[in-house]
Order: structure tokens, then sequence, then C-alpha cells
């Protein structure tokens, strides 16, 4: 690298610095509920761990108990060392996929509707929305995407990377369906196909789409199709914690249902749940899933833990709903945004505390982090403009007193 080169990257992290958006790595160490930063021990209040599975170090403990049960040529593997066109397709990975299709079809029976559909497994939730979307739009016809204006970067990444002669993507203002409903008017008759595409909780603000409100939309033109994100729902919504899509009754009205593994699930990975012809579509065209090594055995056999319990946690559903009520109320008061509301609805384990300017932000967490809590600033780029803010996060294992300490230091 040349010294000009390097005085430029000095320069722009300064730029950074000064502008206080420069990030770096923490340095951490978890234990149970709180992590050790810097010598002290907050309680963590970043993460999205939403039911605390991933500070459970007995759940741990047990799923270590049951693999030490196996012979040792049954053991899940630490590797799957290459994609799973080649030999990565291991067992694991075959046998998780269709309980997570098993999963959906129990839940689609509950609600008394018939759909099928087939489960991809993916290595990230990042892959996923950078992949699919792009191999969605391979077919040569006329597209338009109409994306959420507060969806998540590798959405974006993901709509970057589909842009053709053929595609083109327009950003509706968030979770407004008037401003949605226009775009979709306007498209003339050489548009073939319309993706709408929104996470069904929002990673920075906590609320939620109106997914019902998108399925009556998708019915009033056939060329429409839905792509629903619920990485933060998923495990933390519906009667079985299968997201927003459980909740709402609308997992049959949507075509591409995303999720991950890496927030309520405590592991890694994500999925799409679609029709399976646009399985074996992604099969073929999706390049993070054809030019990546899969995912180690070991995550996805962690993974088959966790989702054998999933269904059963509606305790801990419940729990982090009384949590995350109680203190969008308190917030909503600090803010004086609305009229104090008692009877708030719950939206989500996700509690933005807007500050606006990063200065202030960053004193802010910095006095949270003084008062035992690990409370993090995020700023723009990652947020829009002027709403720099700490995004409180419940988890199932914080107790209603720690929510009130919380709340009297904010
Ligand atoms: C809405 C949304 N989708 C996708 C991702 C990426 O998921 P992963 O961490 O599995 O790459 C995130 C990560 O925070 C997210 O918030």
């Amino acid at each position: 690298m040349t010294s000009s080169i390097v005085g430029q990257l000095h320069e722009t992290l300064a730029h950074l610095k000064s502008q206080q958006q420069y990030r770096h790595l923490p340095n951490l160490e978890h234990q149970g509920r709180y992590v050790v930063h810097n010598g002290h021990t907050l309680l963590n209040i970043a993460s999205n761990d939403y039911l605390g599975l991933g500070s459970d170090n007995e759940l741990q403990a047990e799923f270590f108990e049951q693999l030490a049960q196996l012979p040792a040529a049954q053991l899940p593997k630490m590797s799957a060392t290459s994609s799973r066109l080649l030999t990565g397709n291991d067992i694991q990975l075959q046998a998780l996929e269709s309980e997570m299709q098993e999963w959906y079809q129990h839940a689609v029976c509950q609600q008394g509707m018939s759909a099928s559909k087939s489960v991809l497994l993916l290595n990230s939730g990042y892959h996923a929305n950078i992949g699919i979307l792009p191999a969605l739009t391979t077919l040569p016809v006329n597209t338009l995407i109409l994306a959420d204006k507060l969806v998540h970067a590798s959405i974006i990444d993901g709509l970057r990377l589909s842009q053709s002669k053929l595609v083109s993507y327009r950003r509706y203002r968030h979770n407004d369906y008037e401003h949605l409903a226009k775009f979709i008017e306007q498209a003339g008759p050489t548009v073939k196909r319309i993706i709408i595409v929104t996470e069904s909780v929002f990673s920075m603000d906590g609320d939620r789409a109106d997914l019902p409100q998108l399925v009556k939309l998708k019915a009033k033109d056939a060329r429409i199709e839905l792509y629903v994100d619920e990485a933060h729902a998923i495990g933390v919504l519906g009667e079985t914690g299968l997201g927003l899509a459980e909740e709402t009754q609308t997992l049959a009205d949507i075509d591409y249902l995303v999720g991950t593994f890496g927030k309520a699930f405590a592991s890694v990975g994500a999925y799409i749940m679609c029709d399976d012809i646009v399985k074996q579509w992604l099969i073929n065209y999706m390049r993070p899933l054809i030019f990546s090594t899969a995912l180690p055995p070991i995550n996805h056999a962690w993974t088959r833990f966790i989702l054998a319990k999933m269904p059963t946690l509606s305790d801990q559903r419940n729990h982090l709903a009384q949590l995350s009520t109680r203190l969008s109320q308190a917030i909503s008061q600090l803010q004086h945004t609305a009229p104090i509301q008692q009877n708030l609805s719950y939206k989500s384990p996700i509690v933005p505390y807007i500050l606006g300017d990063n200065a202030r932000t960053i004193a802010k967490a910095q006095q949270l982090q003084t008062a035992g809590f690990y409370a993090l600033p995020i700023r723009p780029p990652t947020v829009p403009a002027n709403t720099a803010r700490i995004r409180l996060v419940m988890n199932a294992k914080l107790t209603s007193e720690d929510c009130e300490r919380l709340i009297q230091q904010l």
C-alpha cells in the first residue's frame, strides 16, 4: 500500500472519529445475563438473545450431555468442509430443514389453512438477503422491487445486487402503505412482477410491519409477491414462536418468509420458507448458497436442539412481552412523543430510546454503563441522520426489578 493510501485511510478514520461515528470492536466476556466490559460487570441489554437461551449455561450443558451419549462416529462434525452442492449437505442440515418444514406445516394447520412450503437453510441472514433477491430476479422478467425505507443493510445490499436492465427498485416510506400503493399504481403494464420487501419487526425501531394489510394489498394485484424478513420476530412472536406471520395468521400468504438463527435461537444460520420450485431455483441460482461452505453440522445439531424446545417457550415469550411493554411505556413518557399511554400494545423486545444527537446519545450510553447496564449507542449511518439512539433490548432472563432499575436510570 502506498503511503498516500495509508494517509487517506488515517484521514478518513480521523474524520469518522470527529463525527463520533468511529466503530471499534469491544472486548467482552459473557457471564450469564451479564457481560464483563473493561473490568466492569454489566447487565446485558444490547444483545439479540431475546429468549436468553444464549446465556443459559444449563441448556448448553444439556446439549453437551446429549452429545456425550453418542458413539464417536455419530457426533456431529465441526466443519462441513464444502458447499452444500459438494459434500456439505450433512444429515444434521437435512434433518433441520425437514423439522423446520414440519414446524411451518404444523403452524399453518393450526390456523386452519392448507399451504405447503419447502425450507432452504442458508449460512446467515446476511447471506439470505444478499442472495435471494438477486437469484429471484435472474429471470428475464420486468420486475419492480418495493422495499420499506428502514429495511436492514443486508436487504439493501441484496437490492443493489439485483439491479439490471429489467429490474428496478424503489423505497416506500417506513410502514406507509399509501405510499407503497402509489408505487404499485404507477407500475405500468410493462412491469410483470412486483416484489414487496419488508422486515416483520424492524431491527432498529422495534416496530412491526402490518402483515395483514400487506396481504390485502397483494390480493389486489396478481403481480405482487411478498418477501418478509422475520429475523427479529422468530422465536419471539407467534403461538409456537414462528414469528409475526404466525401471530397475524399470514403464514400462507407470504411468498418468501426469511428468518435467522443468530438471535432468539441463540445459534447461527438462516432459512427461507417458500414454494418448492423457488427452493429448487435458489439451489441453482443463489450465489451465497452455491459458493460458500455450509455451516458446521455441530451448529445445525444445536439449532435442532433449540427448535425442539421453541414451541414450548411461551412463558418466556410472555415474560419478554411484559418487560418490553413496560419499558416502551416508560420511554414514551420520557420522550413525550405520545400522550402517556399505560396500555401501549406490545411490539417487540427492541425499544429504541431516540436522542437524535450523536454526542448526547454517547453520553447517555456512558451514563447507563456507569450505572451497570451494557447499553450501546447506535448512530448514523446505521440509522437515519439525527436519529441516534440507544437500542434497549429486553430478554427473557431479565427480571421485572432489572427493568425498573433501568427505567430509573433513563
Ligand atoms: C432484519 C435483519 N435481517 C438479517 C440480518 C442478518 O442476519 P445474520 O446476523 O444471520 O447475518 C439482521 C442482523 O442483524 C437483521 O437485523
